[in-house]
């Protein structure tokens, strides 16, 4: 080995203890002022709340959280991490943000390196439900509290993770084909259906496909003539909707009309906007679009006619999960379940005065 690169390997491994070291130093600090605060608050119930308060905010100031998102794949999930990073900084929590740019695998080594650091909390959100346990049993071994934000997780220990904090996906898809049920409640003909899934093996996925059918499984003028996933990704979206329309033009699978077209989410449905466009085709006209999340561009094509219903899923639960780590770190109570409030914009609403969405 020249002897050049030998002393850069030997400075950089030299270089990473040092760092471990540091972060074992700091960590241990934090976790020394952790048990104090715990201490005091054990021997001292009889003391004011604004005593036992400070006590608690002072801890607050040493919290670590390591975090574990999916990626960037649509401006919900930036809006998402920013609303994890916003509160993060308002509450004084230390933020250890990790982007797996959607591989499960970049995940489960994210969360091993905040096992090994000692975070105080772990949240996470999984890109999809399976394959979480053995990973979060290591973060139970070491007593790091896991929070799951967003999707969920299908596992056999519900004692594996501490709380979950997520909209009912099951219930957007309700909502989303509720609303075409009363669309077309004077219809008595066939409406065709395409559905855009997002990401297969994602609870989210899995429940908007679910709830939707649930509503229309016995309503037998809607059929689902076709489903196929676009990853949430305008970029599939738009591929999907070229690969559709370059056959002839016309937007048909396999020879019959869509009438309806289902978007698990909005960057799918923008990908299709923009390639209707290009073939003169008229969203929301020429054919009716569902849609989920409420992003601002969406809610503008709501108001503009070109989509006719998005269903709102909301991602600035920074907040309340910030909430949560202060008391989980503080000994205190937390729910199990927390669902986010959402709500549905339809063609038939007047959105001029609708705060801005922020994503
Ligand atoms: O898990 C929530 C979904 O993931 C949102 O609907 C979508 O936009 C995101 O990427």
């Amino acid at each position: 080995m020249p002897l050049a690169k030998h002393f850069t390997r030997q400075f950089a491994s030299l270089f990473t203890m040092l760092a471990l070291v540091m972060a074992f130093v700091l960590t241990a600090a934090g976790c020394s002022k952790k048990n104090a605060a715990a201490n005091a608050n054990s021997t001292s119930s009889t003391n004011s709340a604004a005593a036992s308060s400070n006590q608690e905010q002072s801890y607050t100031r040493n919290i670590i959280i390591g975090f574990s998102q999916i990626g960037a794949e649509s401006a919900w999930r930036t809006c998402n991490t920013h609303s994890m990073q916003t509160a993060a900084a308002e509450a004084g929590i230390q933020l250890i943000y990790s982007n797996a740019e959607q591989k499960q695998e970049n995940q489960i080594k994210a969360i091993r390196s905040f096992i090994v650091y000692q975070v105080d909390v772990i949240v996470f959100v999984p890109i999809v439900q399976d394959g979480w346990d053995n990973v979060l049993r290591e973060a139970k071994e070491a007593h790091i509290p896991v929070i799951i934000i967003d999707r969920k997780i299908r596992t056999s220990d519900e004692s594996l993770y501490a709380a979950y904090i997520g909209a009912d996906h099951v219930e957007e898809g309700r909502k989303a084909a509720r609303f075409l049920q009363e669309k077309y409640k004077d219809t008595n003909r066939t409406l065709n259906i395409m559905e855009l899934r997002g990401t297969d093996g994602s609870s989210v996925t899995d429940g908007r496909y679910q709830g939707f059918r649930e509503v229309l499984q016995n309503d037998n003028r809607f059929s689902i003539i076709y489903s196929e996933t676009g990853d949430f990704l305008r970029s599939m979206g738009k591929e999907l909707a070229e690969r559709i329309l370059s056959a002839n033009g016309k937007l048909q699978v396999n020879g019959t009309p869509v009438d309806i077209i289902y978007s698990h989410n909005d960057s799918m449905t923008l990908g299709f906007l923009d390639v209707f466009d290009e073939y003169g085709i008229q969203g929301g006209k020429d054919v009716t679009i569902v849609s989920v999340d409420a992003e601002q561009a969406v809610i503008d094509a709501v108001a503009e006619g070109k989509v006719n219903c998005v269903v709102e899923c909301n991602p600035k639960t920074g907040p309340l999960v910030m909430e949560f780590v202060q008391r989980l770190v503080n000994n205190r109570p937390i729910p199990k379940i927390t669902r986010i409030e959402e709500t549905v914009f339809t063609e038939n609403d007047d959105l001029s005065a609708i705060e801005p969405r922020g994503y």
